[in-house]
């Protein structure tokens, strides 16, 4: 399993007090250089953490792979043309949200979808929806032309019984199956961390998680390097 690190966090700090530090674009280097595979940030429409300089810096500095995560927009498709990332991670966005809290409505979405995976595509921009675990969902990427899914495992990370974890996971198991066979490539992410991160290891068909905030949280303590390694560590074990 292939580890890519969201680097939103680091821009947080930076916002936090309207400064230059601390740099997302110097944490992309520092991520690749501990076994990272992969740079995901979340260009948002309030521009709230990542901007469009960083986009642009991280374009030209990320060696392994860039992740645009972005809001199917009109802005943002204009923006990924330009910027032209490794892919774009495509996202319900909302404004009062803390985070991404949910996947795509790819039923009420369908068109718009399929016609942003066309944009980025005739830009060979590869094209990540990310998803609940629903089967309509896996159906509904592929009826839109996307090549990989990352299934949101917010929920699962959530769940405080055990019986509800087990369900979770399971049903993840079962969409990541589902949707390998369909010919899509399969990731996951969202809310996992150093402890939740072990069943996840035992699906085979995810093939690379993404993680932000677990990350930058236990950078704070052991720096950055040692945060991405401990988890590369336990990844590719
Ligand atoms: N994947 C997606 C699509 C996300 O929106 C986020 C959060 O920005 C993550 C992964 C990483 O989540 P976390 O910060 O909880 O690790």
């Amino acid at each position: 399993m292939k580890l890519t690190v969201n680097i939103d966090h680091i821009a947080t700090i930076r916002e936090a007090r309207g400064e230059i530090e601390p740099d997302p674009v110097i944490a992309a280097g520092i991520c690749e250089l501990a076994g990272a595979e992969g740079i995901v940030c979340h260009l948002r429409e309030d521009r709230r953490h990542i901007n469009d300089r960083d986009v642009r810096l991280l374009r030209e500095v990320v060696k392994t792979k860039l992740d645009l995560e972005m809001a199917p927009t009109d802005e943002m498709v204009r923006i990924a043309r330009e910027i032209l990332p490794d892919l774009v991670t495509l996202v319900p966005e909302n404004r009062q949200e803390l985070t991404t809290e949910g996947g795509l409505n790819t039923r009420v979405m369908i068109e718009r979808l399929t016609h942003v995976i066309d944009e980025m595509h005739s830009k060979e921009i590869l094209v990540s929806l990310f998803l609940d675990p629903e089967p309509e969902a896996i159906d509904n990427a592929v009826t839109a032309g996307a090549d990989i899914i990352e299934i949101h495992t917010g929920k699962f990370a959530n769940c405080i019984d055990e019986e509800s974890r087990i369900n979770e996971l399971s049903k993840i198991g079962t969409i990541a199956r589902m949707a390998d066979e369909l010919g899509l490539v399969v990731t996951a992410g969202h809310g996992l961390n150093y402890y939740n991160i072990f069943p996840m290891l035992s699906i085979r068909e995810i093939s690379e998680v993404s993680i932000g905030h677990a990350i930058i949280s236990r950078a704070v303590f052991t720096g950055l390097s040692r945060a991405v390694e401990d988890m590369v560590n336990i990844i590719r074990k």
